[in-house]
């Protein structure tokens, strides 16, 4: 959808928030409303407060915001630690035999860690990380499947200020590679293998090919799974061996609030991934505080995220905003309906799941196989229910709330960026819901929708969203380019930041998210640049050009179609397009790999030679192909 096409959205269903929740929940609209208004009058008393008031601190701030355009810094002049927030001080008040994972493996394994023995193993690797001469500001790659090793592994580097960047399993040797590479990590942390619909996919091997010829890599440390027994190198560590023989306390590192937590690579629309930088502290108050306020976290609740952490979504609500709240958290690896389709409502019942954070993609998923999986269990612990990651249909939407929710649970629908760090904009659990709009911003973000010249639009008009103000989440640049960081704050006049999906705003102020704007697909919820898939395919002996677009999938939200000019003389045969396809995987994983791979004479282009893959959707989808005056011929 462009936003020429100024479409008048026509008023859609409203639900209430369900009357127990109502009653119960700790943030009511007319509170939300009283903090928005606080926020956008007295931003730095209104962050200032909740800072101190939200957060340990060693050393306390002075500055609250300091905006010198287009750089920003939050509480600059503090320290703290995220770890002291995440862990010690729950131990020290009393939670040491609290559960912080509660982890289920694909066979049905748990596994059990209190917050007393997640500080305790955190420590350990800490200090293991430093005997192998980690610094603070030193980088650390972690290519792991979901296992409580995983989480063990982030937790340790942010204790010493390591940075670490978590690189999805499902990412390819080359993709790793790349990753590895652009960070320039001396230590990668891996695991043996994962399991994926039964079988055993190794992981081992993939971080071998990666670091195979990069010198600078020193050390490799792989979590062995039960049974496993592999022959390491000189130059690799058995995880749990290492971990064991340190000592177990290892006092948290005090972090400048400005000092990088993470990288994380996202793709954009250019080729190479950027790596996504956020701080300790802003970063810190906003995952705790969403993950409170979002999903109504009472004490004694189980919270499921079915993220994984190699995403932003695992990262700030797997790991640090529930152990910031101090809460228990499921965690459970393997795939949503394997061995049948009703796993996931089997462990809700089995564990009394309470709030369930998914993504619309497993939404419709479970909408396929029908409403007979979760009627067979009792789904009634749950109170609260999220979604994540692309746009929710109201199809979908009403689905989980009748056959998950059984119409007694609030859902929220929380639009938020890898580069936000933190949920942006939704509905808290005492508002009315809108299937299909995402809801309001949160307090503090100043989010609007905007035509290109920057004009604000009129109430349900298609534009682009943007957000006025930094808020203390907001990347703080993109590793090795700070350019890219800055084309977030420049691509649209009036030095906002540019979120790159178009949205419609109804008079209430819910907003509505309709996609992205830009060359970036949304598969599964997994976002992928279409000029990475380009380059991959280009990459490809064989290949000549190539464009790749987006097509709509009833359970992937978005399936991937690419369009291939082979180089002349090449034959086009459909045993070609296999051998591209794998290719494909080779260079950046199963997730990029296109569905549909279609041979054609030669791409259309702009006569400066852009390609128009807008003209290839608009044919793709039988649509009205526009404006195509600059086309070539
Ligand atoms: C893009 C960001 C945020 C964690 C997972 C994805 C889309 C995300 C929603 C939502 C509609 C959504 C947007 C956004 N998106 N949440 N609730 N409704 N769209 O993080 O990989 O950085 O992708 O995901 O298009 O720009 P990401």
């Amino acid at each position: 959808m462009s936003e020429e096409n100024k479409i008048l959205l026509q008023a859609d269903s409203e639900v209430s928030s369900p009357k127990d929740i109502l009653d119960s929940c700790r943030l009511s609209v007319e509170a939300f409303d009283r903090l928005s208004l606080e926020a956008s009058q007295t931003p730095d008393d209104f962050w200032g407060n909740m800072a101190r008031e939200q957060l340990e601190w060693f050393t306390p701030f002075k500055t609250v915001l300091n905006w010198t355009f287009p750089t920003y810094t939050w509480f600059e002049e503090g320290e703290l630690n995220i770890t002291h927030n995440c862990l010690d001080r729950h131990v020290r008040d009393g939670k040491r035999h609290q559960l912080a994972y509660l982890w289920v493996g694909e066979d049905g394994k748990e596994k059990k860690l209190t917050y007393g023995e997640l500080l305790n193993r955190v420590s350990r690797l800490a200090n293991g990380l430093k005997s192998l001469g980690i610094q603070k500001g030193d980088t650390v790659t972690i290519y792991m499947p979901l296992i409580v090793e995983q989480l063990v592994a982030m937790l340790a580097c942010a204790r010493i200020g390591a940075i670490h960047s978590v690189v999805f399993g499902g990412f390819s040797a080359a993709a790793l590679k790349l990753r590895i590479e652009d960070a320039r990590s001396k230590v990668v942390i891996t695991a043996s293998w994962t399991r994926r619909r039964g079988k055993k996919v190794d992981l081992k091997s993939v971080v071998d090919e990666a670091v195979g010829s990069l010198g600078f890599v020193e050390k490799v440390i792989v979590a062995q799974r039960e049974g496993d027994n592999y022959e390491l190198l000189d130059t690799e560590l058995d995880f749990h061996q290492f971990m064991w023989a340190q000592k177990p306390h290892c006092p948290p590192t005090p972090m400048k609030a400005e000092d990088p937590l993470f990288i994380l690579y996202t793709s954009g629309t250019t080729g190479k991934p950027k790596g996504v930088l956020h701080t300790v502290g802003g970063y810190s108050l906003w995952t705790h505080v969403t993950t409170g306020l979002t999903f109504d976290l009472r004490k004694d609740d189980l919270f499921w995220c079915s993220a994984d952490p190699g995403w932003i979504t695992g990262h700030s609500y797997i790991v640090y905003g529930p152990l910031s709240n101090g809460v228990s958290s499921l965690v459970s690896e393997g795939s949503p309906d394997y061995p049948d389709p009703g796993r996931w409502w089997m462990i809700v019942q089995k564990y009394g799941v309470n709030v369930f954070y998914t993504a619309p993609t497993a939404v419709r998923l479970f909408m396929k196989h029908g409403d007979e999986w979760p009627k067979k269990y009792d789904l009634s612990s749950l109170r609260i229910l999220g979604s994540v990651g692309e746009p929710i249909n109201p199809e979908a939407w009403q689905w989980y709330y009748k056959h998950i929710g059984q119409e007694k649970c609030a859902i929220v629908d929380t639009w938020w960026q890898t580069e936000t760090g933190g949920h942006m904009i939704t509905t808290i659990p005492s508002m009315t819901m809108k299937p299909g709009r995402a809801g309001r911003p949160y307090f503090g973000v100043d989010a609007d929708v905007v035509d290109k010249a920057g004009n604000r639009l009129p109430p349900n008009t298609v534009g682009h969203l943007i957000i006025r103000r930094p808020w203390p989440s907001a990347l703080r640049t993109c590793w090795g380019e700070h350019e890219r960081f800055e084309k977030y704050w420049t691509s649209m006049p009036g030095q906002v930041y540019y979120a790159g999906d178009l949205a419609t705003k109804d008079e209430a102020g819910y907003i509505m998210i309709l996609g992205r704007a830009d060359d970036v697909l949304n598969v599964s919820g997994h976002r992928i640049g279409t000029a990475e898939v380009e380059s991959a395919l280009v990459s490809h002996s064989c290949v000549a050009e190539s464009a790749v677009i987006g097509r709509p999938h009833e359970v992937k939200g978005e399936s991937i179609k690419a369009f291939v000019v082979l180089i002349r003389g090449v034959e086009a045969k459909d045993t070609l397009k296999d051998n591209i396809r794998m290719h494909v995987r080779h260079e950046l994983g199963a997730l990029a790999v296109p569905d549909d791979i279609e041979f054609l004479d030669k791409l259309p282009k702009t006569r400066s030679g852009k390609i128009m893959r807008r003209v290839l959707k608009a044919q793709e989808l039988g649509m009205d192909v526009g404006d195509t005056s600059t086309l070539e011929d």
